[in-house]
């Protein structure tokens, strides 16, 4: 049975959070390997529509085990919340695991990330004012609390004594905010520590013996590979690496293991928060791709900035990944349009180029050159098979194909899993 890593194509939100609802069918496990709480999938089943933003998309069936990686850093407050509203609407979560590995976000974290974004001032970021860099720097610079901390009393006195005093130090004497209370949040980290012991596990090991047993995996990408802190559009990324390399680091798989690489593109682009964004339409198409798209983030509410389809980034995205094949999501929210555009290139000082440039200042100049198709203009929620869809949508489809490199698998036409069109099977 495959392992399977489904990944962001763009700049998050391409609706990874359905296709691996629609996959988890059958898997034995799902896994998230990177991010944390900053992310927000919408997962729409019999039962209703979800929102889920550090539990895997797996939870839904009962055959499944979920993992959240060692990559993940994890607001326990978060989780906990989560694990409570699933319970609520009568999700069973006992198959849901955290890896003793993983990183907390300690409130300090959440302190942090808003106090630098103000900082920065008009080079801010757009974080999500989630703790995410912060937590993830800690992780790097070796001071960082681990989930398995929380549940041994010496060893998470004795860590976090050692971070507040350098915490403190930044909080009050560089960014003059109150410091924090040691003896606070160490009752609080007690507290998350006894109510999530029944979920902590080694889950690299867990994940390990389902590849040995030859179950089916699925590894589960929050964000996207532009956001990536090493391939993306640095520094208007996040802090972790939602690529395919990320996947196998973030649950401890080796990247021999990995047969499939599942890319998941929206039909346009969206982004949220600063950076430069090639194809982003500040105009009525622009908006009218909102409104149809709903494209308001999940986790913050936010806007998201709405354009035509990147091909220069989604074959950067490629080339990183190596893609075996791909979903196609939202095709529907075009139905309305006239004509569709895809930008094919990028002009730059009056000469076309093919590739992302790694300077910013660069990428922020770049023009994109439009390949213009005719739109549809007709429904395609209802379309259940390629060769139905009407023929300028069919036309749109294989021409991203040919632009990314990649075959298109799978097309979504909306938000619950019988509005899927698969055009070629996966494995
Ligand atoms: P952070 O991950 O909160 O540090 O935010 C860094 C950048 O990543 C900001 O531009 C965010 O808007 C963006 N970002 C983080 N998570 C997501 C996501 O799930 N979808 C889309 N953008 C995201």
């Amino acid at each position: 049975m495959p392992v399977i890593a489904i990944i962001g194509a763009q700049w998050g939100d391409e609706g990874k959070g359905k296709i691996v609802d629609m996959l988890a069918e059958t898997a034995n496990v799902v896994a998230r390997f990177s991010g944390g709480d900053n992310a927000g999938h919408t997962v729409v089943n019999p039962a209703g529509e979800f929102k889920l933003h550090l539990v895997p998309a797996g939870i839904f069936y009962p055959q499944c085990r979920c993992l959240i990686g060692h990559g993940v850093v994890v607001n326990p407050e978060s989780l906990l919340g989560e694990i409570a509203y699933l319970s609520e609407r009568g999700v069973d979560t006992r198959n849901l695991f955290v890896s003793d590995r993983a990183h907390v976000v300690m409130p300090y974290h959440i302190m942090q990330d808003r106090l630098e974004e103000q900082a920065r001032q008009n080079s801010a970021i757009g974080t999500t004012h989630k703790g995410i860099g912060p937590a993830y720097a800690d992780k790097a610079a070796r001071v960082g609390i681990r989930v398995g901390d929380l549940l041994d009393e010496d060893l998470l006195r004795s860590r976090l004594t050692m971070a507040l005093a350098l915490k403190n130090q930044l909080l009050t004497q560089v960014h003059k905010a109150s410091g924090i209370d040691l003896e606070q949040v160490f009752e609080q980290s007690l507290e998350w520590g006894k109510k999530l012991s029944r979920h902590v596990a080694d889950t690299s090991v867990m994940i390990q013996e389902s590849v040995e047993r030859d179950e089916m995996v699925l590894l589960e990408g929050a964000q996207g590979v532009m956001l990536d802190l090493d391939v993306g559009t640095y520094p208007y990324v996040t802090s972790s690496h939602p690529t395919a390399a990320g996947a196998c680091l973030g649950v401890g798989l080796p990247p021999t293991r990995l047969q499939h690489v599942l890319a998941i593109f929206k039909a346009y682009t969206t982004r949220v928060g600063g950076g430069p964004m090639p194809t982003e339409l500040l105009d009525e198409i622009g908006d009218l791709i909102c409104e149809r798209g709903n494209e308001y983030g999940a986790t913050t509410g936010r806007r998201r900035r709405c354009g035509w389809f990147d091909a220069v980034a989604a074959r950067y995205s490629m080339r990183v990944n190596g893609f075996t094949g791909a979903a196609l999501t939202r095709l529907d929210i075009l139905d309305a349009m006239r004509t569709v555009k895809v930008c094919a290139a990028y002009k730059l000082d009056g000469k076309i180029i093919e590739s992302v440039p790694g300077d910013l200042a660069r990428l922020a100049e770049c023009q994109p050159v439009y390949e213009e198709m005719p739109g549809w203009e007709t429904p395609t929620s209802d379309v259940r098979r390629f060769e139905d869809l009407p023929e300028a949508a069919q036309r749109y489809v294989l021409r991203l194909s040919e632009l990314i490199g990649c075959t298109i698998n799978l097309v979504s036409v909306g938000a619950s899993r019988s509005e899927t069109i698969i055009v070629k099977s996966l494995v």
